[in-house]
């Protein structure tokens, strides 16, 4: 029997009743939704409707008409970013964020836009206090990660939050590595827009997204996808209404379907109770640990990290040693994560990591495992 501490690639297993929610729609609903009148097509768009309703309980987000599903949360910073910057603008991210965020900067910088980031020290910490010497006149916007996909450090998003309410910048926040792991208020941040994805910590499927997008900021944004909604088909242009205005083309249902019993789940245990759980093992975890010879790239401090847990082997090649580990049946990620700038600035670039990463079936006696395990290979042969 394996462990599997891959979690923050894609939660497995997922939540209770996800896989049966997305066979009851195939095998029994199987309609489209907003295209044409019967009731199985009804019984559907009631099922997309219910499921923004759930992201604006878990979110405390006001307007379901507001909540966009996507084909994923990369689609979603795309849609974000390459509709609302401009030539010329001026963007400031962290030194932590993940390609999602950083490639399609990198394609828009060719088109002018210029960004900054935001340092963290080695343990991937950053400071909110950091973010003001970066405002130019010419910044338009923030947007960064919650939580490092490498190492688990939080951001001070509140601290962010406050400072771009007082310069007036919209703020995105990535939720890749919080959203149902860690409370998130979308009003109380004071967010512009919030991507997550379905298939980590909100226990859905792949190929699913979503993005909450706050109203004045979504009528700045200019569709990336433009299509057949279902809506407005006596024109041919995009329909101004939400969410329609970015939800072009046929939609995921049996994965909106699977997140739907996957929120059911998440509501009724209440995040809270996910971060306790999580934080409980991400602290036995982290002492566990103490005394093998292996660098612990990120925080000790369980109050500002998630539970993402980058190892470093002192005496041996990361990759061999999750080979090692996964024949002793653990299941982790080895390598750059997609994050080189994290990596860089965790000062684990080139070698990269193990990374472990824990999710609400994890148990005490995974952790007890795992910890084993990395004891047996750590030392100097
Ligand atoms: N972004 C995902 C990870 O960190 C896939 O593994």
């Amino acid at each position: 029997m394996s462990i599997y501490l891959d979690n923050g690639a894609t939660s497995f297993p997922k939540a209770p009743g996800v896989g049966e929610a997305m066979l009851d729609y195939v095998n029994n609903v199987g309609a489209n939704v907003n295209r044409s009148t019967y009731e199985t097509a009804s019984t559907a768009a009631m099922i997309l409707l219910d499921t923004r309703e759930q992201l604006c309980r878990l979110f405390n987000f006001d307007d379901p008409t507001h909540v966009i599903f996507t084909p994923g949360m990369t689609a979603g910073l795309n849609m974000l970013l390459k509709g609302f910057l401009k030539s010329g603008d001026h963007v400031i991210v962290s030194s932590m964020e993940h390609n999602a965020m950083m490639r399609p900067l990198v394609q828009l910088e060719a088109e002018g836009v210029e960004f900054s980031r935001i340092p963290a020290d080695s343990d991937g910490i950053t400071r909110a206090e950091d973010v003001l010497p970066l405002i130019r006149p010419n910044t338009k916007l923030v947007a960064v990660m919650h939580a490092s996909n490498v190492c688990g450090s939080l951001l001070p998003i509140k601290e962010i939050g406050a400072i771009c309410r007082k310069m007036n910048l919209p703020l995105i926040l990535d939720a890749a590595q919080t959203a149902g792991h860690y409370p998130i208020d979308f009003n109380e941040l004071g967010l512009s827009a919030l991507c997550a994805p379905a298939h980590k910590g909100l226990l859905g499927p792949q190929g699913l997204g979503v993005m909450l997008i706050e109203k004045e900021f979504a009528k700045s944004v200019q569709p990336l996808i433009a299509g057949g909604t279902g809506s407005a088909s006596d024109s041919e242009e995009l329909p101004p209404y939400m969410p329609d205005r970015f939800e072009s083309g046929t939609m995921n249902i049996p994965g909106i379907y699977g997140l739907n019993a996957a929120l059911n789940y998440i509501l009724e245990t209440g995040v809270d109770s996910l971060r306790l759980h999580e934080e409980r093992l991400t602290r036995r975890f982290l002492d566990g640990l103490k005394g093998i010879p292996v660098r612990i790239a990120g925080t000790d401090d369980i109050s500002k990290r998630v539970g993402v847990v980058a190892v470093d082997f002192l005496f041996h090649d990361n990759a061999e040693a999750a080979f090692k580990l996964e024949q002793a049946g653990i299941l982790t990620r080895c390598g750059l994560h997609c994050a080189p700038s994290a990596h860089k600035t965790l000062g684990t670039f080139p070698q990269g990591v193990v990374r472990f990463s824990l999710g609400y079936a994890s148990t005490e006696t995974d952790v007890d495992g795992a910890i084993a395990a990395i004891r047996s290979i750590a030392r100097q042969d």
